[in-house]
């Protein structure tokens, strides 16, 4: 049995990208792993955040968590800020990475990019990053392909720590889904899917009504082609448009291929829609239920409390190797 961790910043609506990137997997190594989720609200406060909103958001993706199929009684479901280690061990170990490093972080280049001023919890948000993992010492980090390159940096944090200090931590894997690691918008398969697009025809959201999503799939960008076909190179789009298929219905992107052999886009569309609201309707009863009964609290108090029982025992030995004093 290995250690998995994950997180999602409650910064918006999620997306089918995070569920097919992350969650789905979540379900899935919830089954063989010992796994622990949260939801990342000390790293969702690098770029401003409304109190309240951030308190909803909060609250909507561990009931989202929960409403996927993420069973408490197998996997802890937490928040960040409930586990006061995170943002200790964050700051030790910004202390060991390297200004160089987080200048290179592609996602600070574009967060950044054109602000006039920009917070400098956004600069070390991938220390903090580390910090989660490594606190539990995870063997597997399920994430979509766009957080790779925080995992190299939290490798590379693991073995200067490991190398200076005496080994101790986990060297983490990434574990991202085979296709679909990386969903693309629906109006631009150049641009990856994202929750902080202005042009909500770009996502679908685990939250939009069905109707709204059979319209935003019916206007899904697609070519002049009409060939169903899988090839991500010269069919950006329909191929997108494949991993979401796959993914919502459980089924081989060949099947699907060959299902819609010699047929225009318009059934191959509909049928995507279909898949998708069949995914999510069921997802959205369990949702409100949650968000109705209130269940999601008890939850996160026990996924708390679950994740500070392994958190104070790494950090008491992190600190202890770097030389601090702790209470006799
Ligand atoms: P966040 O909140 O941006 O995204 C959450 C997860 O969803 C994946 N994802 C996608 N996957 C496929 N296609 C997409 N279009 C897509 N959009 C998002 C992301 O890769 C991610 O897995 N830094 C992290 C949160 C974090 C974390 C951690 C993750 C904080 N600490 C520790 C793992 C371990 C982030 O901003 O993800």
């Amino acid at each position: 049995m290995k250690r998995v961790l994950s997180g999602i910043q409650p910064s918006g609506q999620l997306t089918m990208g995070n569920y097919i990137g992350a969650i789905q997997n979540f379900v899935k190594l919830q089954h063989e792993h010992e796994c622990f989720f949260m939801v990342v609200d000390l790293h969702a406060i690098t770029v401003p955040q409304d109190p309240e909103a951030l308190r909803e958001q909060t609250e909507s993706v561990a009931a989202l968590y929960i409403a996927a199929g993420i069973d408490p009684n197998k996997a802890a479901i937490f928040l960040q800020s409930q586990v006061p280690q995170h943002a200790e061990l964050g700051w030790l170990l910004t202390t060991l990475t390297y200004m160089g490093e987080l200048e290179r972080m592609t996602q600070f280049k574009d967060k950044s990019e054109g602000k006039e001023s920009v917070g400098a919890g956004l600069f070390v948000y991938p220390s903090l990053m580390a910090a989660d993992i490594l606190l539990y010492n995870a063997d597997l980090v399920p994430v979509g392909d766009d957080q790779k390159q925080h995992l190299e940096l939290t490798r590379d944090i693991a073995n200067r720590f490991n190398h200076r200090f005496g080994d101790y931590f986990t060297v983490p894997a990434t574990y991202t889904p085979e296709v679909g690691a990386r969903i693309m918008s629906l109006d631009d398969a150049s641009k990856k899917m994202s929750k902080s697009n202005p042009n909500a025809g770009s996502y679908i959201a685990l939250l939009d009504d069905p109707a709204v999503i059979r319209k935003k799939i019916s206007r899904a960008k697609t070519d002049s082609e009409a060939v169903v076909k899988y090839d991500p190179v010269n069919k950006p789009e329909v191929s997108n448009l494949l991993s979401i298929y796959s993914h919502a219905a459980g089924v081989p992107i060949a099947e699907i291929e060959a299902k819609y052999e010699g047929q225009m886009y318009g059934p191959f569309k509909k049928d995507l829609a279909e898949q998708v609201a069949a995914l999510i309707e069921p997802l959205q009863a369990r949702y409100h239920e949650v968000r109705r009964t209130g269940e999601h609290h008890e939850v996160l108090r026990r996924g708390a409390e679950r994740a500070r029982e392994v958190a104070e025992k790494t950090l008491d030995e992190v600190k202890r190797r770097m030389g601090f004093v702790l209470p006799q």
